[in-house]
């Protein structure tokens, strides 16, 4: 694939696809949705409504940072706070399955309520191949797979377009630095569609949002030098005794780093990091997440494990 050819081909498609009409696209502040909305605004302009729905799932400053960086390209997202109907619809579920299903309902209904606020007749996503694949092989459903999941796009009155599907990771990262994409997204690790649910193992709640976002910014702080593919922590679904700030007995939360090397997420090696680097992701995350009691590191390659937890 050579970059400039692909978004010029691609752009060309989206205009004569979406002719007169209107595109929404929805930004997570990964690379692949940034991409698409950079690739349509290319191509349309004024025509794309770039809409940033926060879940209440997103990373510390996602939306701060994802309108800053299109402003930077000239590109206006609209940010609208869904976050209470995420959680909502999300309390008491435990099963993976069941939280990308919850998940979804609740994106594409508040998606779908968008599109039609906005008389948008096609929606633009950042499908990749590795989501194709893993979703035909059954490994997972991914959110952005709309036939594959029996999921028909006719009933939130819309065509989908998906200019990336073809196309890997590293293939994405260069057609975002191709559209003028900043580094911080362009080489964004990648992040899952539900976000910090993903990485929440049993009930996902406000609460312990928060325990994992907090985690996440000290791990990705600790590994930014090293670059891992992915890494990032998960609280788990149990709890270890440890001692308070006061000495005395806490049974605790239990946070553990992952971080994995990559090509296209198909395959996934640990990273192998020092003992020193272990050592102060324990202690900053024991010392500022408030409840974490022990903090463990994942040495599971995939296979056998998934990246993700859930
Ligand atoms: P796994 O965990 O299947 O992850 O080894 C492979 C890649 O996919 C991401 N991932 C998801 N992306 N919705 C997404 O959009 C999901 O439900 C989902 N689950 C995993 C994961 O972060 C990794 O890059």
């Amino acid at each position: 694939m050579n970059p400039k050819d692909f978004v010029a081909q691609q752009t060309e498609e989206i205009r004569n696809t979406v002719g007169n009409n209107t595109a929404l696209v929805a930004l997570s502040g990964g690379v692949d949705s940034s991409a698409v909305a950079a690739l349509a605004h290319k191509a349309i302009g004024d025509q794309l409504l770039a809409l940033f729905i926060d879940d209440g799932l997103m990373r510390e400053g996602e939306g701060e940072m994802v309108a800053a960086a299109f402003a930077e390209l000239g590109i206006s997202v609209e940010v609208i706070d869904r976050a209470a109907d995420f959680f909502a619809t999300l309390a008491g579920i435990t099963d993976p399955e069941e939280k990308r299903q919850a998940f979804r309902d609740t994106f594409y209904n508040t998606l779908g309520t968008a599109v039609r606020d906005s008389g948008a007749s096609f929606l633009l996503q950042g499908t990749i191949a590795a989501d194709v694949i893993e979703t035909q092989r059954g490994v997972k459903t991914q959110h952005n797979i709309l036939e594959q999941i029996g999921l028909d796009p006719g009933t939130y009155g819309l065509q989908i377009l998906e200019p990336l599907r073809e196309l890997f990771k590293p293939e994405v990262r260069q057609v975002a630095a191709e559209l003028g994409l900043p580094e911080a997204i362009s080489q964004r690790m990648p992040f899952p569609g539900p976000g910090l649910a993903t990485r929440v193992v049993g009930e996902v709640t406000p609460q312990r949002v928060a325990t994992v976002r907090a985690a996440t910014v000290i791990v990705e702080e600790e590994l930014s030098d090293l670059q891992p593919f992915q890494g990032f922590a998960v609280l788990l679904n149990d709890r270890a005794t440890g001692l308070d700030e006061a000495g005395g007995r806490a049974f605790g939360q239990i946070i553990a780093v992952r971080s994995v090397e990559s090509e296209d997420a198909m395959t996934a090696s640990v990273t192998e990091l020092h003992w020193d680097r272990l050592r102060r992701l324990q202690e900053r995350i024991c010392t500022e997440v408030s409840g974490v009691t022990k903090v463990l590191y994942d040495l599971t390659p995939k296979p056998p494990s998934t990246i993700e937890y859930i």
